[in-house]
């Protein structure tokens, strides 16, 4: 059984050295990129409090063979939209400019996405592979302005670890 639950007066920065740690052990060695973007959205919505969504879109081909976009990938929460093409929402404009968003308010986002109507706020982290975007980490919250730049550089720091193993 894996039991990763952290403290209840656990830091931020605690939180996501643990979070790092116990999704290196969960996914060190296995080349399933599937698996281990589920075992990470796990632990996203285990280790995070006040989420109603975790998980990654992929970089993929359209359907239509155009122009790479986000495909929805593993994931906790309510059922998302599959497709985003780069540069809409938050995540496409995460892919697009390879930066991580931090939106305090959804609503006020131009071309936000909205996939369950309870999201209020968003963190978006490019996952970079050599310079270039293989996927995006996306959470979600129900609280208005739930997080801060010490959520996006810890889930920077996730990302950067998932490198080759997504
Ligand atoms: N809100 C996102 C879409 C994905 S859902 O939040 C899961 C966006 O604007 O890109």
């Amino acid at each position: 059984m894996y039991d990763f639950k952290p403290a209840a007066d656990a830091d931020l920065g605690e939180v996501y050295r643990d979070l790092c740690a116990a999704a290196d052990a969960l996914t060190a060695g296995e080349p399933d990129a599937v698996a281990n973007m589920a075992n990470v959205a796990a632990l996203l919505w285990e280790f995070l409090p006040d989420l109603n969504w975790a998980g990654f879109y992929r970089v993929g081909p359209a359907k239509d063979g155009g122009a790479d976009e986000l495909v929805l990938g593993p994931f906790v929460g309510r059922p998302a939209c599959i497709r985003i093409p780069f540069g809409k929402g938050v995540c496409g404009t995460a892919a697009e400019s390879r930066a991580a968003q931090l939106v305090e308010d959804v609503h006020a986002f131009p071309g936000h996405i909205a996939c369950d109507s309870a999201s209020a706020s968003e963190l978006v982290v490019p996952v970079l592979r050599d310079g270039a975007v293989i996927a995006v980490i996306d959470l979600d919250s129900p609280t208005p302005a739930r997080f801060t730049e010490a959520d996006a550089e810890g889930v920077t720091a996730l990302a950067a670890l998932l490198s080759d193993r997504v």
